[in-house]
């Protein structure tokens, strides 16, 4: 079974969008897809980046912690709020941080808000950057707008069934390209 790793971005108080990296755990485990890790930026708390980990003489047991979880992640969802029109600090502070763990890592990105857009705007900008890290960014997207009003602090969807039709489209093209690599991967192997 894959593993994936779900990169939970908003570090603020009271935040909301961590409802959806929820969603995502429940869904996954339920239908049995992966195994879903919760790698919440906010427990780490990361202080503003320094240096790329791979230069960094003597770095944190935390950091090296975040490193491996990604590295072992067969694929990654980034949740991400949007922020005047962008993403927020703390996944920017994280994806500088690492280098090779990105790359061809299966990347899938869903962006929140609490506004009409489901944010977004963030998309380009922040697909760009990990396109230019070199992960493999799989062509789907999953915005959720309103989300203190379509999902409930648990991360239960308030309408469950269209929440799952549209997770189902992402997740599988996600799941798609998890198996690609592997099985790229194996036939090198051979
Ligand atoms: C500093 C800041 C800027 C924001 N800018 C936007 C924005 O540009 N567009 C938008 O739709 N929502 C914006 N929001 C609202 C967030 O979308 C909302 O807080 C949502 O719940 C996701 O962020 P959260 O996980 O931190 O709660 C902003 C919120 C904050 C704290």
């Amino acid at each position: 079974m894959p593993k994936i790793a779900i990169i939970s971005a908003s570090v603020r108080r009271g935040r909301n969008s961590h409802r959806v990296a929820l969603f995502f755990k429940k869904y996954l485990e339920e239908k049995n897809l992966s195994s879903a890790d919760i790698v919440d930026l906010a427990e780490y708390d990361f202080p503003l980046f320094h240096e790329r980990l791979k230069h960094e003489p003597n770095p944190t047991e935390k950091v090296l912690e975040f490193a491996g979880r990604i590295k072992s992640a067969d694929g990654v969802i980034i949740v991400t709020p949007e922020y005047n029109g962008g993403y927020p600090a703390s996944i920017k502070n994280v994806v500088d941080l690492l280098y090779d763990e990105w790359h061809r890592k299966p990347l899938v990105i869903s962006t929140v808000s609490d506004g009409q857009f489901g944010g977004t705007q963030v998309l380009v900008s922040l697909h760009f950057s990990l396109w230019k890290i070199r992960a493999w960014m799989v062509p789907a997207m999953f915005p959720v707008p309103d989300v203190d009003k379509t999902f409930q602090e648990d991360g239960t969807p308030v309408d469950k069934q269209a929440t799952d039709k549209r997770a189902k489209r992402f997740i599988d093209e996600l799941l798609w390209c998890i198996e690609a690599k592997r099985r790229m991967e194996s036939d090198k192997m051979n």
